[in-house]
This record gives structure tokens, sequence and C-alpha cells, in this order.
């Protein structure tokens, strides 16, 4: 059984952008910048941001925090991202959610500018993901496409189940791993809280992507020998024994699984780390592809 570290795919990505940002101030050229906005006082939002912060500085990304209140008027939330849109020293736009609920999601993501949507919402980046055209690739299923690629798994002709529908993770990774590419041509299966025999589906699938955010959901005998299992579940559950008063908990029962798998991702240490790689990697292709079509 291999674990599918994202401790080391993650790092070998952002040592790559370091590299590149290295070139870019030998070169005396501007760096990558990514601008992110955060609503309200959300923990685990306020963790990632951290976190996505933290990565920029580490690589020498150039990044910005804007930050609003949980009763922000939706037309200041626009004015905010249309001045954004416009900052021409700015190559990518990440808008944290979730969002409070007076604000229209939907409407929100399709504003941020398509040239520099790194998280791959807007409908236009969701649309070219749909038709296979290059395009940004939300970072949570483009991290599970890093980490298959770093570890050279064969997906070609094989069953993937996906449990989970949602436009951030279940929907995108069904596309990708059906496209007619390298780490694609699977046959895919989407399951969802209507699917009725969700652990049939399972016993036929030699991947699975667990991402409905349920803590131990993936049971042992729902998975069959050798499948490859990536938990993309973060769940925080109460914890006095941590310093944070949580752990996370993944959407597969780790301990029972494992020993059953070819490949697993360990939650924490698995895509949670590439998730925010791969929106450092969006920002880098954003910063080529706006400082090609400047010059
Ligand atoms: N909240 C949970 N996951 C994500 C993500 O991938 N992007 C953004 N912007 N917010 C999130």
């Amino acid at each position: 059984m291999q674990i599918l570290d994202g401790k080391i795919v993650s790092r070998a990505v952002m040592d790559q952008l370091k590299a590149k940002v290295e070139e870019l101030i030998a070169a005396k050229k501007r760096v990558p910048h990514l601008s992110v906005i955060i609503i309200g006082r959300n923990g685990a939002s306020e963790t990632y941001v951290a976190s996505k912060i933290k990565n920029c500085e580490e690589i020498g990304f150039k990044s910005s925090l804007v930050r609003l209140e949980e009763t922000v008027a939706e037309s200041a939330l626009i004015e905010t991202i249309n001045k954004l849109n416009e900052d021409d020293a700015i190559d990518g736009i990440l808008l944290q959610l979730p969002l409070p609920k007076h604000i229209n999601e939907q409407k929100i993501t399709s504003l941020i500018d398509y040239s520099k949507d790194v998280d791959g919402f807007n409908p236009i980046s969701m649309g070219n993901l749909a038709l296979g055209v290059p395009s940004f690739i939300p970072a949570t299923p483009f991290g599970i496409m890093l980490m298959l690629e770093y570890y050279n798994i064969e997906t070609s002709g094989k069953h993937a189940v996906v449990i989970g529908r949602s436009n951030i993770v279940g929907r995108p990774i069904s596309m990708l791993l059906s496209q007619n590419s390298t780490y694609g041509n699977c046959t895919v299966t989407v399951c969802h809280s209507r699917t009725t025999n969700i652990k049939e589906h399972c016993l036929n699938a030699d991947i699975i992507v667990a991402a409905l955010g349920i803590p131990g959901f993936l049971k042992a005998d729902m998975v069959k020998e050798n499948a490859v299992v990536i938990d993309v579940g973060i769940t925080r559950i109460k914890d006095t024994s941590k310093k944070s008063g949580y752990s996370i908990k993944g959407d597969v029962d780790f301990e029972n699984v494992a020993p059953k798998c070819s490949c697993i991702t360990p939650v924490p240490g698995g895509v949670g780390l590439m998730t925010i790689a791969a929106v450092l990697q969006n920002t880098y292709n954003a910063y080529l592809q706006r400082n090609s079509s400047c010059q």
C-alpha cells in the first residue's frame, strides 16, 4: 500500500514555482500576485486563507488580503471584485467560500474576470472544463490530478466512482477523470445523496474519490482490494487533546480502508495540501497568460 503524500507532491509543485519566481526576480520582472477576498469570520475559511497567503510568501508571490464584514452589501462586494479585475498588477482573484447567505454565489463567481479566475468557478472556466478546452481547473480537482500525475497512477480504462456532486469537487473531478487525456479516460460513476446503492458502486471501483463531507463514510467493506482511494474530506471534529481544539477527519475510515488499497491519500497531509499548491499553480498560469496577452 502506497501513501499518496500531499506534503511531498505539494512541495514539488511549490519548489518549481519558487524557482520560476527566482528567474523572474533575476530578470527584474514583476512576480505573480494573488488577491484573496474573505468575508466574515468563519474559522475554517480563516485557516485556509492564512495558509494560502503564507504559501504565497514562501515561494515569493505577492499576495493581498481583502477583508469584508459578514454584513457586506452585494453591491460593495461587486465593487471590490471590479476593482481587482481592473487592477493590472493582480493576476489571480480568489473569493473564499462559503459566502454569507444574502450573497448570490453564482452571480458573484461569474463576475470574477475569467483571465484571473484561479478558482475556476466562473461559468466560462467550468464550461471550458466540460468541453475539454484548457482553462483554470478548480483547485481541489486540479490538486488531485497533480497527485495522480506525480505518482503516475494508471487511470485509462479504469472505473472511477466519485462520491459527491459539488461544483467545487465532485462535478469537476468527474469531468477530468472521464476526459480523453493522460490521467483521464476513466469510466466515471457519480454517486450522491440520492444514490441508493453506493456500496455496490464502490465495490466495482478501481478508483474512489470520496468528496461528500461525512467523516469516515467510506468503510473497508465498500472498497475492493487494490483500489486507489482519494479522500477529499476535511471535517473539523472537536478534540480537546489538540491545541487548536479540533482535529481534521477525512471521508474515509483510513485505518481499516488503507490495508486494502494499492494507494490512498491520508487526512491531513493529502489532498488538502494539494489544493493550495494548485491555486498557486493556477496563479502562475494566469500570470503567464496575462503577460503574454499584454506583449
Ligand atoms: N472553500 C472551500 N474550498 C474552497 C475552494 O477551493 N476555493 C474557495 N475559494 N473557497 C473554498
